[in-house]
């Protein structure tokens, strides 16, 4: 997820079990030019057991360069192409969802990808490029013909963004359209909702978004419920303090230009605090923090307020981070 799916929380999510992650999404333009933020986005963690990397683009040429780049350069586990970014700087070239558009397309700059790649090469989708065209059975079959080890869909059309309701019969009429391995990906938030999903689809894997956003304790839970243990253990405010640290020590130690890791990782911490009853006081101090310092000071003094006896009914008693 662009924005989040960078090398801290992947190597969390590792930790508390995800099967598998997938990086960012980036240009393979981008990356062709070696430009060094899209390069840093490549970085992996030896950590990192099982993970993808995501690109984007439109040209069968330059999306098959950028295969073979990554596939002589580093050793992910597969090379994602991203067929389902709803967002208008993307599909205005013509990439992500946009691509569905065309399904002759997909097959060539799918075929061109498998074709230079030692590596696995899967694909992202949603129901459809969108004005009312829905054509995942479609898309499913091009890439499925042009060697494409797995793909994900999103079960929302590019025009839906992220309203609504994922519609979860469009992953099991793919999933009986298709040989390939099929990710259903929407609206998991629980265990219980990935219960259901792979119930109601058959779907092979379930891939999570927002759900595992402050949250990689999903992981640990969906771990859990597969090994037959009990799976609804939630994690209490110090627990959640603690990985939150964490969280931004593998910013610090993780990042090339570790003295901005306090700006980097100051979007994901605050989503660990969601459930907190004084949680948009608590936002407001993290994104008051002007230093790796400040942060790491107000992170400290929260986590050792958490421990003591705080009335929650009042609220979160910390000092703004000026005075600390
Ligand atoms: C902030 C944000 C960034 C995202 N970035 C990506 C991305 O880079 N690549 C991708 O395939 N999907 C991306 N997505 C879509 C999610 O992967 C996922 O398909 C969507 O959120 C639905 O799943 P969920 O309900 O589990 O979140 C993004 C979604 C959000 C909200």
């Amino acid at each position: 997820m662009a924005g989040y799916s960078d090398v801290p929380t992947r190597v969390l999510n590792h930790r508390f079990g995800a099967g598998m992650s997938v990086t960012e999404m980036v240009s393979a333009s981008a990356l062709v030019k070696s430009d060094p933020k899209t390069l840093e986005r490549l970085q992996l963690h030896p950590e990192e057991k099982e993970v993808g990397i995501q690109i984007f683009g439109s040209e069968p040429i330059l999306l098959a360069e950028a295969v073979y780049r990554i596939s002589q350069t580093i050793s992910p586990t597969c090379v994602d192409l991203n067929m389902g970014c709803p967002v208008k700087k993307i599909s205005r070239g013509g990439h992500g969802a946009a691509l569905m558009r065309d399904p002759e397309k997909v097959y060539e700059i799918l075929s061109a990808m498998v074709k230079v790649s030692n590596l696995p090469i899967t694909v992202k989708i949603r129901s459809g490029p969108g004005d009312g065209q829905v054509n995942y059975l479609e898309v499913g079959v091009a890439a499925q013909e042009a060697g494409v080890s797995a793909i994900t869909i999103h079960p929302r059309t590019r025009s839906q963004g992220f309203e609504g309701k994922a519609n979860w019969g469009e992953i099991a009429r793919l999933k009986n359209h298709l040989k390939i391995p099929v990710i259903g990906n929407g609206d998991v938030q629980s265990v219980e909702d990935g219960i259901a999903m792979m119930e109601e689809t058959g779907c092979d894997g379930i891939m999570i978004g927002r759900g595992a956003v402050g949250n990689p304790w999903l992981f640990e839970q969906f771990a859990n419920y597969f090994r037959g243990a009990s799976f609804d253990q939630e994690p209490g405010f110090s627990e959640r303090w603690e990985i939150a640290r964490v969280h931004f020590e593998l910013e610090s130690n993780c990042s090339r230009n570790p003295e901005r890791a306090f700006l980097r990782v100051r979007k994901s911490l605050v989503e660990y605090f969601c459930d907190f009853p004084d949680f948009e006081r608590i936002v407001s101090m993290i994104r008051s923090a002007k230093t790796n310092e400040e942060l790491k000071a107000l992170l400290a003094k929260m986590e050792c307020d958490s421990k003591g006896a705080i009335d929650w009914e009042k609220g979160f008693q910390v000092m703004p981070v000026t005075e600390l």
